[in-house]
């Protein structure tokens, strides 16, 4: 190779590796490249440098810069492409990875309340409406409160009705898992004067066998009337308009005449079965009517063990079972339901 077929080889070599350059698709195929074109061995500059040991001397310096000129430019351009084919790598792997955040994912559904409580805050509502306040008492309870200011002194035998778990604290049989929420009504009024209008939600406990509307652990709404004039007819007033309220206007209350310690007269609140719409059945023992808690007039014992006078002041009070009155409003026929914990009859309500 002289001189002159040299230069023209870099010059076509300059062409074609434009060319070749510009149509690389990947950083491997352009390395593949630089190292034809400007590689130590076997590329055309590699070639070109063995040629010029073989020239005149003066012809050496012209085609040394030639090649000097070739690599540089061929560098200049590889350098470039290389650039450009980083930056597309680098677009390509930011989109595959790019998180798009109005898609949405799998998230946490937002959970809700448990049917009985549902029932017990539209309960407090409904009262919270004729004027009442809502208060809470103790589920652990002592003796006199759970039986013996509620006019039912130790030995009494209204209180196998109630048996319960008693816990190991001071003297024994004196604390225990309440068994009603009438408790509450002695200790609201030791705290409050009359006139006390007052509902009192909570659970209770009662050494039961589980079947399908009784449970060991369930829940009662308590009510407190007490003001001066108070009558059996403001009782049987408040039970209508919260039976109303709560299971519809076309829904039949009764009251049935009964027995409790703490009231007289009592009576048993009873509403129309909605399993059998009154015909009788199973659930109502073929007598067409359910039972969903007790009620009265305040007993004068009980004013007395409070320190309210019965001669200046009346008061009724009522007894409802929470956990009933959700399974006669929402059709549903064993009390496990409530505490089994299946999401899909829990995500019904
Ligand atoms: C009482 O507990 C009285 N303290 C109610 C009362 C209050 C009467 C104020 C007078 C004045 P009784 O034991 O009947 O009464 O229970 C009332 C209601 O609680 C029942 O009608 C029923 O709806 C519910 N209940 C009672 N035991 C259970 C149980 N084991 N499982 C589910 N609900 C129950």
């Amino acid at each position: 190779m002289n001189a002159t077929d040299a230069t023209a080889r870099l010059d076509d070599a300059a062409t074609t590796a434009a060319a070749d350059v510009a149509r690389a698709a990947s950083l491997d195929e352009l390395t593949e490249i630089e190292r034809r074109y400007v590689g130590k061995k076997r590329s055309v500059a590699s070639e070109v440098k063995d040629a010029i040991k073989s020239l005149a001397s003066e012809e050496r310096p012209v085609v040394g810069k030639a090649l000097t000129v070739f690599q540089s430019r061929v560098e200049e351009i590889v350098a470039e492409r290389r650039a450009a084919l980083q930056a597309a790598d680098r677009e390509r792997s930011l989109a595959r990875d790019r998180l798009d955040l109005t898609v949405g994912g799998h998230g946490r559904r937002r959970g809700h309340l448990h049917l009985v409580t549902q029932v017990q805050r539209e309960l407090e509502d409904v009262f919270v409406g004729l004027g009442f306040q809502v208060a809470e008492g103790p589920e652990v309870e002592t003796d006199f409160y759970n039986f013996e200011a509620l006019n039912m002194p130790p030995a009494h035998p209204a209180r196998s009705m109630w048996d319960t778990l008693y816990v190991k604290l001071g003297r024994p049989e004196q604390v225990m898992l309440r068994t009603h929420t009438s408790p509450v009504q002695i200790r609201v009024m030791q705290s409050r004067t009359p006139p006390i209008y007052t509902v009192m939600p909570g659970r209770c406990y009662r050494k039961e066998t589980l079947d399908a509307r009784h449970s060991p652990v369930f829940h009662q709404i308590e009510g407190l009337v007490v003001d001066k004039g108070i009558t059996f007819g403001d009782l049987a007033g408040t039970i209508e308009a919260f039976t109303h309220a709560y299971f519809g206007p076309d829904k039949e209350s009764r009251l049935r005449p009964s027995y409790f310690p703490f009231t007289e007269p009592s009576a048993e609140f009873e509403v129309t079965c909605v399993f059998c719409d009154g015909a009788g059945c199973g659930v109502c023992s073929r007598t067409g009517w359910i039972e969903l808690g007790g009620c009265g007039m305040v007993d004068p014992n009980v004013f007395e063990a409070v320190g309210i006078d019965p001669e200046e002041y009346s008061g009724f009070a009522f007894g409802f079972g929470l956990d009933r009155m959700a399974m006669d409003r929402f059709d549903v026929d064993h009390i496990k339901t409530f505490f089994e914990d299946d999401v899909r009859v829990l995500e019904q309500f």
